[in-house]
């Protein structure tokens, strides 16, 4: 088990671990020794209980724990201020109380809602990630971003609220569907693309065990990610600048989800966003064509598509993209490369340069 601690402030409540390597047959044990003198909540997903939150919840109880599991129903359309509200209710008829602990058991949906609940619940109470997709476990569940969906859009509700730890166990992908496996693995290459070279590098000769989910090389993997975002944050907590390092790929990856009207997944959004951004960043001089073929040869490796989809216009495009949250008056903030490894935030791109570099997409 390794251990990487976030430190994003002197103050020891915005410090936390992430634990990486824990078998989840052992996180019973590891929960009730530290947590067993109050109550505990698992929150997750009807899938995720099936498969590890029954057998978690057992284990607790046959310690002598005081442990309850509240699961709703999977995906998306749960993040939300109802879903919220219903869970609220359960937690409260349950007898949850302020010094109560919530432990979020799944996903990126999970940790999002149950993490959001736990800001306002009693005014904050303590809540642990235990992330179960590869997005959760290398992006969502770390940096202590928590929200739920509004109608007009996603994560437009929410808050920085650290957990109290984030626990991962890497053997539980294997019962991930290879698409949502991938839709992680896109925020893998991202990373490695904007901070880390030798990553990239790795990705590039490991693909083939990736695939096929080698356990001790994706465990590796997660833990360095996890090592990445740790440093990101611990710069710039609150996403003011530096942390939009991490929006590499983001601001077409988004503006192509939307336009799909999400039918593309994030991660296959963001892919296609990266492949598209790389060629801003050929274009505006700033990467070379070289380091832009080998981050697409690297997508393609994958399976992930490396082109814009054509079946929307410029003005589409233009509109989605003017949408993202990183648009101002004068125009788009793009993180761009410069290099594998390194790259460029607050590329300010005004409507004109956007359409002169959407003119090269033979778009319809
Ligand atoms: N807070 C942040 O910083 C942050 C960052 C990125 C994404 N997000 C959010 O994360 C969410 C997406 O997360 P996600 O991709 O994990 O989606 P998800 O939580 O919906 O999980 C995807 C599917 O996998 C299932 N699942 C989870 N773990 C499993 C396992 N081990 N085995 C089998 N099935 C399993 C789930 O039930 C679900 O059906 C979005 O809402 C997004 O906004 C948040
Ligand atoms: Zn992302």
């Amino acid at each position: 088990m390794k251990k990487i601690r976030i430190r994003t402030s002197t103050e020891a409540f915005y410090s936390y671990d992430i634990l990486v390597g824990l078998n989840i047959a052992k996180l019973a044990d590891y929960i009730f020794k530290k947590y067993s003198d109050r109550k505990i909540f698992i929150i997750t997903d009807n899938n995720v209980k099936n498969l590890y939150g029954n057998k978690l919840t057992d284990s607790l109880k046959s310690f002598g724990a005081n442990v309850k599991l509240i699961s709703f129903k999977a995906g998306e359309q749960s993040k939300t201020r109802q879903m919220k509200e219903l869970l609220e209710d359960r937690l409260i008829s349950s007898g949850a109380n302020r010094s109560s602990l919530i432990i979020a058991l799944g996903g990126g949906v999970v940790g999002d809602l149950a993490g959001f609940i736990a800001t306002t619940l009693f005014r904050g109470i303590e809540y642990i990630q235990v992330p179960t997709t590869l997005l959760a476990q290398v992006d969502s569940s770390v940096g202590g971003k928590v929200g739920i969906n509004h109608p007009s859009g996603k994560n437009l509700i929410g808050a920085f609220y650290p957990p109290k730890e984030v626990l991962i166990d890497t053997s539980v992908l294997k019962t991930l569907s290879f698409s949502d496996y991938l839709n992680g693995l896109a925020e893998v290459i991202k990373y490695s693309a904007v901070l880390d070279a030798e990553l990239f590098e790795i990705l590039e000769n490991k693909s083939r065990l990736l695939k096929k989910l080698k356990l001790d090389v994706i465990t590796e993997i997660v833990f360095r990610c996890c090592e990445l975002k740790a440093k990101v944050i611990s710069k710039d907590e609150r996403e003011k600048s530096y942390r939009r390092i991490l929006n590499f790929g983001h601001t077409i990856g988004h503006a192509i989800e939307l336009l799909s009207n999400y039918k593309i997944q994030h991660g296959y959004a963001v892919a296609r966003g990266m492949a598209v951004e790389a060629d801003f960043s050929v274009r505006l001089g700033l990467l070379s064509k070289k380091d832009s073929d080998r981050l697409k040869t690297l997508l393609n490796k994958f399976g992930f598509e490396t082109d814009l989809p054509k079946n929307y216009t410029m003005e589409d495009y233009l509109k989605a993209i003017q949408i993202d949250k990183k648009s101002n008056d004068f125009g788009v903030n793009f993180t761009l490369i410069k290099k594998i490894g390194s790259a460029k935030i607050n590329v300010l791109l005004n409507e004109n340069e956007l359409k002169t570099l959407l003119m090269f997409y033979d778009l319809r």
